[in-house]
């Protein structure tokens, strides 16, 4: 959720506002990674280049560098995009024989890489541990299972409840994979994610793949797991062998965002103030915003049209909002999209949230 400052009919401001909109925790504004980014490409050496594999798949020092920055877990391994890290890690290890319990709301690159590995998968209801389990107890012996779960859900701002699926897949011999893409950099004390957010060791779960395109304002994906299982990964996922690497300038962009994010918790305690004062704001004026429990609150709107005509009502009041319909969401679910930022000051929020009530009442969705 971004104002429009001038003109909403000029691309750059247009662009300028939804480089805000999604930016949580306000890294772009002021063009800060730059410097980092042109460095990146001037420490990659002609040696380093001819090989067409310089950043990410070696072990070169910018990726240790990297992966320890972003992480103190055993072991990480980058890739162009998080889609890629989930088929990395679906098709490398599980195939026709093997079940998938898929979050009906698990991003649409997970359904993919299930797709991609043959798998048979099994889709439960939103959250529900109970599904889960019944599930669980009633797979063939032997049958090898992976729980599959975003860690942040992008459409709803809610958290997969991490300590009940930990529980339930050490019970019952199944593994768990978690997309953190979302919730890099936002979620818990420190921004490392669900697992810190239930104060729970990152090796509780057996796979982490997430995103450098959210909270860590670049480009990428990233695999992070058992030193051996991603060093196995390494050598058996098809992404690893026949993709280009991540650019440098990419990974120079990650590295010092993640620095940024390190050297200025403000930012993520501001983010988390804009977030609450959103969500009770909304919720005290009668706005359904579901489960939200981050800096992404839905609104819930239900039509498809609705939601886009309220989008652009809120855009005929200077307010940049994007509608989420089918197929993000299921059909009779579209909603608004609003995102905090640390970048949102008081007034920022202030009038937004009325420009809000002016479109969303006639509405009738208060
Ligand atoms: C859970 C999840 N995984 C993966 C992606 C895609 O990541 P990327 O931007 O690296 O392509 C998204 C994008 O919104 C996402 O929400």
């Amino acid at each position: 959720m971004a104002r429009l400052d001038a003109d909403p009919q000029l691309p750059d401001d247009l662009a300028g506002a939804i480089r805000r909109c999604f930016d949580a925790l306000a890294m772009n504004e002021r063009f800060r990674l730059l410097p980092a980014l042109l460095l990146a490409e001037r420490q990659v050496t002609p040696e380093r280049r001819s090989g067409n594999d310089y950043i990410a798949r070696l072990s070169v020092p910018d990726v240790l560098t990297l992966a320890e920055q972003m992480e103190r877990r055993s072991s990480n391994r980058l890739l162009r995009e998080n889609p890629e890290a989930n088929l990395a890690v679906v098709a490398a290890l599980f195939g026709p024989e093997d079940r998938v319990l898929l979050d009906a709301s698990a991003h649409r690159s997970l359904k993919d890489a299930c797709v991609l590995a043959r798998v048979q998968v099994t889709t439960f209801p939103h959250n529900n541990v109970a599904a889960v389990e019944r599930e669980l107890r009633r797979a063939p012996a032997g049958q090898r299972t992976l729980i599959v779960v975003d860690g942040l859900y992008s459409m709803d701002g809610d958290l997969c409840p991490l300590p009940e699926l930990v529980d339930l897949k050490r019970r019952y011999g199944a593994f768990l994979l978690v997309d953190e893409a979302h919730a890099l950099g936002v979620i818990g004390p420190t921004g490392r994610g669900v697992h810190e957010h239930f104060g729970m060791a990152a090796d509780a779960v057996d796979v982490w793949t997430g995103s450098l395109s959210k909270a860590v304002p670049s480009n990428g994906g990233f695999l992070a797991g058992r030193r051996d299982l991603i060093l196995y990964l390494q050598h058996a996922a098809a992404p690893f062998w026949f993709s280009a690497a991540l650019a440098p300038a990419a990974a120079g962009a990650a590295l010092e965002a993640l620095r940024v994010a390190r050297r200025e918790p403000e930012r993520l305690v501001a983010l988390r103030r804009n977030a609450d004062a959103l969500r009770t704001w909304l919720r005290a004026r009668g706005y359904d915003t579901g489960n939200s429990e981050s800096a992404i609150v839905p609104v819930l709107v239900g039509d498809d049209v609705a939601a886009w005509r309220l989008a652009r009502r809120l855009f005929d009041e200077g307010v940049l909002v994007s509608a989420v319909v089918h197929p993000a969401v299921p059909q009779g679910a579209a909603r608004l999209r609003l995102c905090a930022t640390a970048a949102q000051s008081a007034a920022d929020l202030d009038e937004a949230l009325d420009a809000f009530d002016r479109a969303g009442r006639p509405a009738g969705l208060a």
